[in-house]
């Protein structure tokens, strides 16, 4: 560090030209304060709990299980960022943005801010992860994120709600973007429970559906084709996609499968794809896409999730291409959602 002597005779570094704007960008984002005490307040359920209007933390701890001037501060806290309002009384309010983690909300992302102690404790190891090839998780957990989910049921029941909360927000995009009047049979691979391909068979009448998973989760997906109505036009398949996948698709739809896997595998996955598909077929992969700019993206920062909980990875366009070339498809088209977007392939 250089220090100058200024014309009062201290130096510089005594009294620093303070770049306040970067100063206070860096607290922003230094903060992990905030992303905690945030799932704590999903956790307890405290935006259901003022769906009434405001209340004190008291009560609202009285109600929710919570120790009252403890959760006073975390609510205090979260008052500055906007996820809540707090009046002279100190009784705190939703804003528009809590009023997204209501489980009620016809677009709730409750699912996606759930406090999952185990991801955590990955990302707080992410230093592990970038140092040597094994992942942050298996390093503090000692096994993968997947047989971790599989042993844990509180671990799988946030991971499920995650994934569900974020089919709500993806379902109507995924609607709106694509021209889905040229698909008959859509295939959904590591479709989960069916709430994505219920979502598209319910908007289109004349489409028939096939959802493969494996066979620890396609069965789960009856029960909600059944209460969605699309039951009687979608095949259940319980199936590894690394073996086979369906024949006789017009749409293959693969969404937020690529970033768990490697480039090879997931050419893997999509060589099967292509020998069971029409010539003329579309492949969909819904995923993380780096963008080539420093602008904020979500695949960026998603990529680092991945990185702490296993060997998966976002791509850029370039690489995804690669992966499409190496199964002989083509990338043809990358179409915003407005979150993730949608890549298309079709046969090389
Ligand atoms: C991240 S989840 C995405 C689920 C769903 N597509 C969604 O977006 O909600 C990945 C899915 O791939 C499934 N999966 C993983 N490996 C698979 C395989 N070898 N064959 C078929 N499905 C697989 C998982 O069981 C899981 O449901």
């Amino acid at each position: 560090m250089t220090t100058e002597t200024t014309s009062a005779g201290t130096t510089a570094e005594q009294n620093p030209p303070a770049d306040v704007a970067a100063m206070n960008q860096l607290v922003r984002i230094g903060d992990y304060v905030t992303p905690i005490a945030l799932r704590v307040v999903v956790e307890l359920r405290v935006p259901d709990a003022l769906a009434g209007g405001p209340r004190t933390a008291d009560d609202l701890a009285a109600e929710v299980g919570a120790h009252g001037p403890s959760l006073y501060r975390v609510l205090r806290a979260l008052t500055a960022s906007g996820v809540l309002h707090e009046d002279r009384g100190h009784r705190f309010a939703l804003t528009p943005v809590s009023d997204l983690l209501r489980e009620a909300h016809p677009y709730s992302m409750r699912g996606m801010y759930r406090l999952s102690p185990a991801d955590l404790h990955a990302m707080a190891e992410l230093e592990h992860g970038v140092r040597h090839e094994e992942s942050a998780f298996e390093h503090v957990h000692g096994m993968s994120f997947w047989e971790y989910t599989a042993t844990h049921p509180e671990h799988h029941e946030r991971y499920q709600h995650n994934m569900w909360s974020m089919a709500t927000l993806e379902i109507p995009a995924v609607l709106r973007v694509y021209d889905w009047s040229a698909t008959r049979t859509l295939v959904d691979l590591g479709g989960g429970t069916g709430q994505m391909i219920a979502g598209i068979l319910k908007e289109h009448p004349g489409m028939r559906g096939v959802l493969l998973d494996l066979p620890d989760v396609a069965p789960h997906s009856r029960s909600l084709l059944e209460r969605e109505g699309v039951l009687d036009r979608c095949e259940i398949v319980s199936g590894d996609f690394f073996h086979s996948v369906p024949a006789g698709g017009d749409t293959y739809l693969l969404k937020r499968v690529f970033y768990d896997f490697t480039d090879d595998e997931c050419t893997r996955i999509l060589r099967s794809v292509r020998s069971a598909m029409h010539p003329d077929a579309r492949v969909l992969v819904l995923d993380g896409v780096v963008r080539s700019d420093n602008r904020h993206d979500s695949g960026k920062l998603h990529d680092l999730y991945v990185l702490a909980m296993g060997q998966g990875r976002c791509r850029s366009k370039a690489e995804l291409s690669a992966v499409f070339a190496g199964a002989g498809l083509r990338l043809t088209r990358v179409i915003p959602t407005g979150a993730f977007p949608l890549v298309e392939g079709r046969a090389a």
